[in-house]
């Protein structure tokens, strides 16, 4: 048994894409198993960033990677994602199950224009095509991996589509003449992905057979999970945990470890309830600190205390039992750091956290402080990781040890910056 998972316990961006990369050194193979382009990791390596929408942010430490079923690919991206990480891994071996999904332009057009739709219910998305992409799927009229590269097919399947598309553009305010026909391009795109087009659950149960190493990657945050998130601002996926056996058909048993990744304060990207959100000169001050700016979209981040209560739930249905917390330093030079414990819920103290956006959005937080930690350069900082865990600030340590022990689980890794060197390793993953 040899399968950790690394997942977001907030909005996303809490730097799994940097955690990966690290964690990845260990392992056999690195596998994706939900979303699609919404997601950014950034991954620097020797000062050079990379940014990935779909690949594995384990292709960086010359791994194996493979892409789950659960997943939505749109083939442009990761046409151009291929080309990146053939440059970057020498030994470049991909593998997607042929169940994953297919975005298409029209997926991608009916993104903004449903989000435009829903008003003040509009979750603030990507508009990579996610939610229409996952609706055709639940719908079961998805175009699928193996349908794009099992070319014969296609064509009809496509088109097929394309027509029920037009039919029901109106409903968006689109008109029907903005669907375009994608059959051509995407057969291209076919011929192209063909080669990396298999089945991954049968090459996954045989590499856990062998004892490999297995390490799956998460995107988006669990808040942003379509279950258990804050619906309906969420994404469309499940990413949590649990979504690892069902989108890459590995049985439950198989998994060793789940490292859930915490940034130290909160950020957000698109629309909803966030309780412990700061606003004015400090969040701006923080913002531009962590660089706070999304990935994918390039939108402003939202900033917040660290919310507790959202971060023990996500721990527990992710079984979270370790924990990796980032971005300390850009937290450094702040007097008192405040923390969300509680929230006061219609004036009723409560730390569960709530089923409905709305409630959510009438919670107030209770706050307790903690003491700052000084200021550091990049250089102080990379030179405190090199040290090892005992250099940092001792109110670095009491902030960081808290947040686990309220999360139940062991500390396994605290990042103080954005390079690889930026790390302090507590424990392994396998
Ligand atoms: P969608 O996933 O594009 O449908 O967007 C739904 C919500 O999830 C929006 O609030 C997005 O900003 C957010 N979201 C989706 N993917 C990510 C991610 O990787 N990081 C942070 N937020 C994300
Ligand atoms: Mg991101």
């Amino acid at each position: 048994m040899v399968a950790s998972i690394v997942v977001g316990l907030q909005w996303g961006d809490e730097g799994k894409g940097k955690v990966v990369d690290y964690y990845a050194k260990d392992a056999d193979v690195v596998v994706r198993f939900n979303g699609g382009a919404n997601a950014g990791h950034t991954v620097i390596v020797g000062g050079k960033v990379h940014k990935f929408h779909l690949m594995p942010s384990g292709v960086l430490a010359g791994k194996r990677v493979m892409m789950g079923s659960g997943m939505v690919i749109d083939p442009e991206t990761l046409l151009k994602e291929i080309e990146l990480a053939k440059g970057a891994s020498p030994n470049f071996s991909l593998l997607i199950d042929g169940k994953a999904h297919v975005v298409t332009p029209y997926h991608k057009l009916l993104d903004g224009a449903s989000d435009k739709l829903k008003g003040k219910f509009g979750a603030g998305t990507t508009k990579r095509g996610i939610g229409p992409a996952y609706a055709d799927k639940a719908d079961r009229i998805g175009l699928r991996m193996c349908d794009l590269v099992g070319l014969d097919a296609f064509d009809e399947r496509a088109k097929f589509l394309e027509e029920v598309k037009k039919k029901t553009a109106s409903i968006y305010n689109l008109n029907a003449d903005e669907i375009q026909n994608f059959t051509e391009t995407y057969r291209n795109y076919g011929e192209q992905l063909k080669p990396y087009v298999g089945d991954v659950v049968y090459a996954l149960n045989d590499f856990l057979k062998k004892k490999q190493k297995v390490l799956f990657e998460g995107a988006q945050g669990a808040l942003l999970d379509v279950d258990h998130g804050v619906y309906p601002y969420t994404t469309s996926s499940n990413v949590t945990a649990g979504a690892v056996c069902t989108s890459c058909g590995v049985p439950a048993k198989r998994i060793k470890r789940v490292l859930g990744v915490v940034k130290a304060y909160t950020s957000r990207v698109g629309a909803g309830p966030l309780v412990s959100e700061i606003e004015g000169e400090l969040a701006d001050k923080i913002r531009e600190k962590g660089k706070e700016y999304g990935t994918t979209t390039g939108r402003p981040r939202r900033i917040g205390w660290l919310d507790l209560v959202a971060t023990r739930y996500t721990a527990m249905i992710n079984g979270a039992d370790h924990l990796c917390i980032t971005k300390l330093d850009t937290l450094g030079g702040l007097d008192s750091i405040k923390v969300c414990k509680a929230y006061k819920l219609d004036g009723k103290r409560t730390k569960q956290h709530p089923q409905s956006a709305s409630a959510l959005a009438r919670c107030k937080p209770v706050y307790e402080e903690f003491a700052g930690w000084p200021d550091l350069s990049g250089e102080e900082w990379r030179a405190v990781a090199e040290k090892g865990y005992d250099a940092l600030h001792e109110n670095c340590k009491c902030y960081v040890e808290h947040i686990a022990k309220k999360c139940k689980a062991k500390l396994a890794m605290v990042s103080v910056g954005p390079g690889r060197e930026d790390t302090i390793l507590l424990k392994n993953l396998f």
